[in-house]
C-alpha cells in the first residue's frame, strides 16, 4: 500500500468528494477557532489536538429551535456554564454573543427549525491530559436539521429496559461533559436489545435516566415523580415539564409533584412512565422489559404534558 503525502490543494478537493448521507443534516458550523461560519460539511472540523477530541475534555448542549425560537435558551446556557465551571472551563465569549452567533448560523443554514449542538472545549494544544497545555477554550456550534419522532410513537408509546451499564458517579452524572462513553454504551445496548431506551440504576437499584433523556412516572397514587437530581443530568425539558405540570395538580389531574427514588416495583405498578428530553418532549413508555405499562397506550398525563411542552416551545427566545 502506498501512502500519499497530501498537499492542501488535494485536501481541498477531497473535502468535496468525501460525502456521506448524515452530512445532509449538517447545515452550518461556527467555531471560535475559525472565527466564522462554514456551510460545507467537509469543513466542519475541530483541531485533532483539541482536548475535546483526545480526552473528551469539554462540555456540551443540544438545543432545539422551532419556528425561529430557541427553546429554553437561558436554561441550556446556564447548564453549559454550570458544567463548564465544574471542570474549570469558561465560555470564551458572552452569552449575548452566543445568541448572535446562533442567529447568524441559522441564517446561513437557511432554516427556522434546527437542533443546535454547542460544544465548549478545553482547546487545542499538547495531546496530553494536562488541561494547562491548551491554548484556551474554544466554542463550536453546529446547526443540524431537527428530526422529530413520528406521531405514532406518541400514540403507541415506546419500550424501555434495565441497563447493565454502570451509572456515572454522581458528580460526573450532573455534568454534561463530552465524556459520554457510558451513554454511548447504553444507546448501543438498547439498539442491540431491540428496545427504544435502556435506563440505568444506582447502586441501590433505583432507576436514574436514559442514555440522553430523563425518565419520570405517574405513580399509583397519581403523583408525578422524578428521581432525585443527585445522580442524573438535570434535564431542561424535564424541569420545565414539571413546572408546567403544576397546572395539572391544580385541576386535579395529578395529585402532587414529587422527587423521590423510583424502584422497579414503582415502574411495574406505575400508571404512566415517560421519557423526557430536548428532541422527544414527553414520550410515553408502554412497555418495560416486555411487560405492559399502564394502559399500554399514551396515558392522559403524558398527552397533556406533551401538549403543554409543545405549547411552551412557542415562547422560546426569538432569534
Ligand atoms: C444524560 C442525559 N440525561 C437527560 C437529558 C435530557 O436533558 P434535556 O431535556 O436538557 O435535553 C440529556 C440530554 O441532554 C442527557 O444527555
Amino acid at each position: 500500500m502506498s501512502v500519499t503525502l497530501l498537499t492542501p490543494a488535494q485536501i481541498q478537493a477531497k473535502l468535496a468528494e468525501r460525502k456521506y448521507p448524515a452530512q445532509q443534516t449538517y447545515l452550518a458550523m461556527y467555531s471560535t477557532w475559525w472565527g466564522g461560519i462554514v456551510t460545507e460539511p467537509g469543513l466542519m472540523t475541530v483541531p485533532v489536538d483539541d482536548h475535546l477530541v483526545h480526552r473528551g475534555d469539554g462540555v456540551f448542549e443540544a438545543i432545539k429551535v422551532v419556528n425561529g425560537r430557541i427553546f429554553l435558551f437561558n436554561e441550556h446556557m446556564r447548564r453549559l456554564e454550570a458544567s463548564a465551571q465544574q471542570i474549570g472551563l469558561k465560555l470564551p465569549i458572552s452569552v449575548a454573543d452566543v445568541k448572535n452567533i446562533i442567529a447568524e448560523a441559522m441564517r446561513a443554514a437557511k432554516v427556522q427549525d434546527a437542533l443546535l449542538r454547542l460544544y465548549l472545549s478545553r482547546g487545542p494544544g499538547g495531546f496530553t491530559t494536562n488541561p494547562y497545555d491548551s491554548v484556551g477554550e474554544q466554542l463550536y456550534l453546529v446547526v443540524t436539521s431537527l428530526k422529530l419522532l413520528p406521531p405514532e410513537k406518541y400514540e403507541q408509546g415506546v419500550s424501555i429496559a434495565k441497563s447493565a451499564v454502570p451509572p456515572k458517579e454522581p458528580s460526573m452524572a450532573r455534568i454534561k461533559s463530552c465524556n459520554y462513553l457510558p451513554n454511548v454504551l447504553m444507546k448501543k445496548e438498547s439498539v442491540d436489545r431491540g428496545v427504544d431506551f435502556t435506563i440505568n440504576l444506582d447502586s441501590a437499584g433505583n432507576f436514574l435516566e436514559g442514555s440522553t433523556e430523563n425518565m419520570v412516572i405517574v405513580d399509583q397514587a397519581g403523583n408525578l415523580v422524578r428521581p432525585p437530581l443527585h445522580q442524573i443530568l438535570k434535564g431542561t425539558t424535564m424541569m420545565r415539564a414539571f413546572e408546567l405540570a403544576e397546572s395539572l395538580v391544580k385541576t386535579g389531574q395529578l395529585k402532587a409533584i414529587q422527587e423521590r427514588n423510583i424502584t422497579e416495583s414503582d415502574i411495574v405498578s406505575a400508571k404512566e412512565v415517560m421519557m423526557i428530553g430536548t428532541t422527544l418532549d414527553v414520550l410515553p413508555v408502554t412497555s418495560f422489559e416486555g411487560m405492559k405499562i399502564g394502559s399500554g397506550t399514551q396515558g392522559p398525563v403524558a398527552k397533556e404534558l406533551n401538549r403543554l411542552v409543545r405549547e411552551d416551545i412557542k415562547n422560546g427566545v426569538r432569534i
